[in-house]
This record gives C-alpha cells, sequence and structure tokens, in this order.
C-alpha cells in the first residue's frame, strides 16, 4: 500500500507543483489534497494528475480544526503545509485572513500532527520572515525580522512549529523558499502579473525605483527542494531553499519587455511604492545544498519558459484576470 501525504494548499503555486511531482516521480506514495479553495486555489493546476487513483482531494480550510481530522483519516505519514495567504499586498490591505490562516491554521495542523501520530510536518515557509538584508546572505541561524504584515503572519506560524518541536518533541521541519516563479502561478505576483500585462498590451507598475533585489527560484526545483527535505532532513531544523538568481526588479522587468517583445518607453511605469517594502533579500542555502538539493533550472530558460507557458495558456490566466482579481486591482493599483 502506497504511504499517503496530506497536502494542504495542494490547489495553489507552490502546492500544486509539488503534488505533480511527487505523483510523478515518487510512485510509493499517494496524495490527500486539502484546500479551502480560495481565490488563489484552481483545480486546473493538477488537472494533469487528478484521474491518478493515488490523488485524492478534500475541500477544507486549516484553521477547522473537524476539516483536518477528516482529511487526516487513517494512515497519512506525513502532512506538507503549503496553506497559506502568501501576497505582501494583499496583507497591507487586510492582515487578519493572514493571522486566521499563516498562524491559526498552522497551530490547528500542529496539534492534528500531535493527535494523529502523524510522523513528519514540513511547514512551507519564506524568506521574508528574516526581513530586509542590507548585505550578506540569511542563515537558518539568523532571527527572523518580519516587517510586513505577511511575513510576520509567517514568522509567527514558523516560531510556533519550532515551539511544538521544543515542547512537545513534534517531529516538524522548516523549508524557507526564495522568490518562486513559473508556470500556475496567481498573476497578482511580480513575474506572472508582468508577463501577462504585457501580452495583453497595457502597463506594468514598477514599485519605486525597481532597484529592490529578489532571488528567484524555478518552482519545480522549489518543490523538489521541499520533497527531498521531508525525505532526508533533521527534525526541527530549518532549511533555506534559495534560487541563487539575485536580480533587481527593474533588471527582471526589463527580460519580460525583451521576451514579450514589447517597447519599454509604452509599457513601463514605476509608480508608488509598497509601503515598508524590503529592499534586498538574499538566502545563504549551503545546508540544504549539503543535504543533496540543489536548483536544476537555469534561470535564463526558465524565465523564456515561464513566458512562453502564459503566452500558450490564456485559457489559464484570461479567466482569472477578469474575476475578482479586477477589483483587486482596482484597490491595489488605482491610487498609486
Ligand atoms: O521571498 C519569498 C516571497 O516572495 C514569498 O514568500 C511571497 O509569498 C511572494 O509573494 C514573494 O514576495 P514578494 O513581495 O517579493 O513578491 P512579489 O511578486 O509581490 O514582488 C516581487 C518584487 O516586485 C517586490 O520587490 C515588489 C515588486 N513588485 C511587485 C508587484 C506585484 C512591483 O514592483 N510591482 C508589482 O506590481
Amino acid at each position: 500500500m502506497a504511504r499517503r501525504w496530506l497536502v494542504p494548499g495542494g490547489l495553489g503555486f507552490i502546492g500544486s507543483a509539488f503534488v505533480r511531482l511527487v505523483l510523478r516521480e515518487h510512485p510509493g506514495v499517494a496524495v490527500t489534497v486539502l484546500d479551502a479553495m480560495t481565490y488563489a486555489a484552481n483545480a486546473a493546476n493538477v488537472a494533469e494528475v487528478a484521474a491518478d487513483p493515488r490523488y485524492r482531494f478534500v475541500k477544507g480550510d486549516i484553521a477547522d480544526a473537524a476539516a483536518v481530522d477528516d482529511a487526516v483519516g487513517d494512515g497519512v505519514e506525513a502532512i506538507v503545509n503549503f496553506a497559506a495567504e502568501t501576497h505582501v499586498d494583499r496583507s497591507i490591505l487586510d492582515p487578519e485572513a493572514f493571522i486566521r490562516t499563516d498562524v491559526v491554521g498552522t497551530h490547528v495542523l500542529l496539534e492534528a500532527v500531535r493527535r494523529h501520530g502523524i510522523a513528519r510536518f514540513l511547514h512551507v515557509s519564506t524568506d521574508e520572515v528574516y526581513g530586509d538584508v542590507e548585505h550578506g546572505a540569511s542563515t537558518e541561524s539568523d532571527s527572523v525580522r518580519p516587517r510586513s504584515p505577511y511575513a510576520a503572519s509567517k514568522a509567527g506560524g514558523d516560531l510556533l512549529v519550532l515551539a511544538y518541536f521544543a515542547t512537545f518533541g513534534t517531529p516538524v521541519l522548516i523549508t524557507r523558499g526564495s522568490n518562486t516563479y513559473g508556470p500556475f502561478q496567481y498573476p497578482e505576483k511580480l513575474i506572472p502579473l508582468f508577463v501577462t500585462n504585457l501580452l495583453e498590451g497595457t502597463q506594468v507598475p514598477v514599485y519605486g525605483d525597481g532597484l529592490q533585489v529578489r532571488d528567484w527560484l524555478y518552482v519545480d526545483d522549489h518543490a523538489r527542494g521541499i520533497a527531498h527535505v521531508l525525505e532526508h532532513g533533521a527534525c526541527g531544523d530549518v532549511y533555506n531553499l534559495g534560487g541563487g538568481n539575485s536580480r533587481t526588479n527593474l533588471e527582471i522587468t526589463k527580460e519580460l519587455v525583451r521576451l514579450t517583445g514589447r517597447d519599454w518607453d509604452a509599457s513601463v511605469r514605476h509608480v508608488t511604492d509598497r509601503a515598508g517594502h524590503d529592499r534586498r533579500y538574499a538566502l545563504d542555502a549551503s545546508k540544504a545544498r549539503a543535504l543533496g538539493w540543489s536548483p536544476r533550472v537555469d534561470f535564463a530558460n526558465g524565465l523564456a519558459e515561464t513566458v512562453e507557458w502564459y503566452r500558450a495558456r490564456e485559457e489559464w490566466w484570461r479567466p482569472i484576470k477578469s474575476g475578482e482579481f479586477r477589483d483587486y486591482y482596482r484597490r491595489q493599483y488605482a491610487l498609486r
């Protein structure tokens, strides 16, 4: 019988890449996705594996203990938690949902791990918990200094996870990933927003001077890193998963304008900066590398393939951009 992993948030961007990867490359593992189906979830993200007999879907919220209990059922060996509110700009407009899912939801999952005696709980986190990094790169022993409501809610979840290890010996692991890009990313984030705006022939809003720095990681490399840490990591430990591709937002924008064949002056608009905008993130990923993981996808190729994916998959993103997204976009960008 296959081992079963519960994947909260498996219909989102990184979660669905993980589900596709596991069902493709781990024949002995079955997957139950638990997903609240909020705005960023999409059943189409797992369409290619939905008919696999090892795949099961349960609709539910990680902050709802009864829903989590139902999904855990008998015999879940591990929980890999992707469920989260993840967009910094939304956390500035409406922090409450972030605290409910990223803090309370994480606590509910930790309690389920204890109650059901689940062997491993991997909590997917982010480099944003380290805050703005002026020089050098964050290591796992650095303290967390979150600066946005989103980053603070993720840091709160991380601290609970580590406290459960210290207090109860709960078998936990944390991964902290850098900025992730690739197919199926909801078009509120920098790369899919800019690619789809450029493909539509509308302008792209660069915050402030555009010289903020992010480190980019291809989504399949991120998913593979999480699977690797789940199988080989030490309980109680944190592992940074960094792409090693530091770029300013202007460099990214320039490449996307080129790849979509647009004109810079007609397409790029500098707008009011994000409140509390972190200038730079940088991760030291040597601990995960020593464990045997490293990213495989070259950044130039990954970015070009991502643009081609959005060009070929208009039927995936056009309905998203015409729905709830339109109100969000107006709220977020109208006054900038
Ligand atoms: O670092 C990991 C984090 O990366 C994840 O934990 C978050 O879930 C994910 O959203 C991302 O956070 P960022 O705030 O770095 O990502 P975002 O795509 O929103 O923005 C990337 C950079 O681009 C950031 O400096 C803000 C800038 N930006 C973003 C948007 C949406 C713009 O200049 N214009 C925009 O319209």
